[in-house]
């Protein structure tokens, strides 16, 4: 039986979560650098998480806390992740961004992207954060978008008539879909630059208490 392990990211990782980053996403959409991965590793490490199936790296989330309400109006990828950097991550926020996750394409459905949100949703938990956001890719909607608006595409996914590879796993994984947001790769461009603005609620976050920096390995 396989073996999965979340665990945190380290730099030796680096360069083979560059070589999976390029096969998981269209050439249109190139790796982040070795220095980006290090700049995120230095600035967030508890944000960074790896899969391992059976000793093998195979997927990837990338997260940092961000004031929400700073961004909340509009934001783009690039904006809000400080073009990939985190130079943006602010201790004081609640709110845990997620700003990348993919997994080897070679070993998709099969749990792991499952794996990775639940480590994520550990660390929102344990640093008694309110709340995960995300803007996830549309990937799907390049075929419809001919007959429909993404908004449009985005609520025919919900109910049910069509089926996005990203949007259908992030509603699966519990997440609530709050609209679309234009511009906000324009590089993406299967989901023609639009995103889904998407948040999880943390049901055991307490206001009364601080942003906890967890001690113990927590994933
Ligand atoms: C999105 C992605 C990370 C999902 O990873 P994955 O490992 O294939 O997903 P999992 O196998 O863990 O799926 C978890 C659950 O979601 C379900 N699911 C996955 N895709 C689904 C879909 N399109 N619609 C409905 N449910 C879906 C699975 O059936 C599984 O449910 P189960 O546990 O009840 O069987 C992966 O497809 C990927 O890397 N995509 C390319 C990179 C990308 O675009 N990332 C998003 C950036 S915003």
């Amino acid at each position: 039986m396989s073996q999965v392990t979340i665990r945190h990211t380290r730099a030796e990782d680096i360069p083979e979560l560059i070589r999976l980053q390029k096969l998981a996403y269209p050439p249109e959409m190139p790796p982040w650098s070795q220095v980006k991965f290090e700049h995120q590793l230095e600035i967030f490490p508890l944000g960074q998480v790896v899969a391992e199936l059976d000793g093998r790296l195979v997927g990837c989330a990338s997260s940092l806390v961000v004031l929400w309400d700073d961004w909340c109006d509009s934001h783009t990828w690039k904006e809000i992740t400080a073009a990939g950097t985190f130079r943006n991550h602010n201790p004081d926020g609640k709110t845990l961004y997620g700003a990348e996750v993919f997994v080897d394409p070679e070993v998709r459905g099969v749990g792991l992207g499952h794996a990775l949100y639940e480590g994520r949703r550990r660390l929102c938990r344990a640093m008694n954060l309110k709340r995960i956001i995300a803007c996830g890719r549309l990937p799907g909607y390049h075929k419809h978008a001919s007959e429909f608006s993404a908004e449009e595409y985005a609520k025919r996914v919900i109910w049910g008539d069509f089926n996005d590879p990203v949007l259908g796993f992030q509603l699966h994984e519990n997440f609530h879909y709050c609209g679309v947001i234009e511009d906000y790769l324009p590089e993406d461009h299967e989901s023609g630059g639009n995103a889904s603005l998407i948040v999880w609620l943390n049901k055991r976050y307490d206001p009364s208490k601080p942003t906890l920096i967890p001690e113990e390995d927590i994933l």
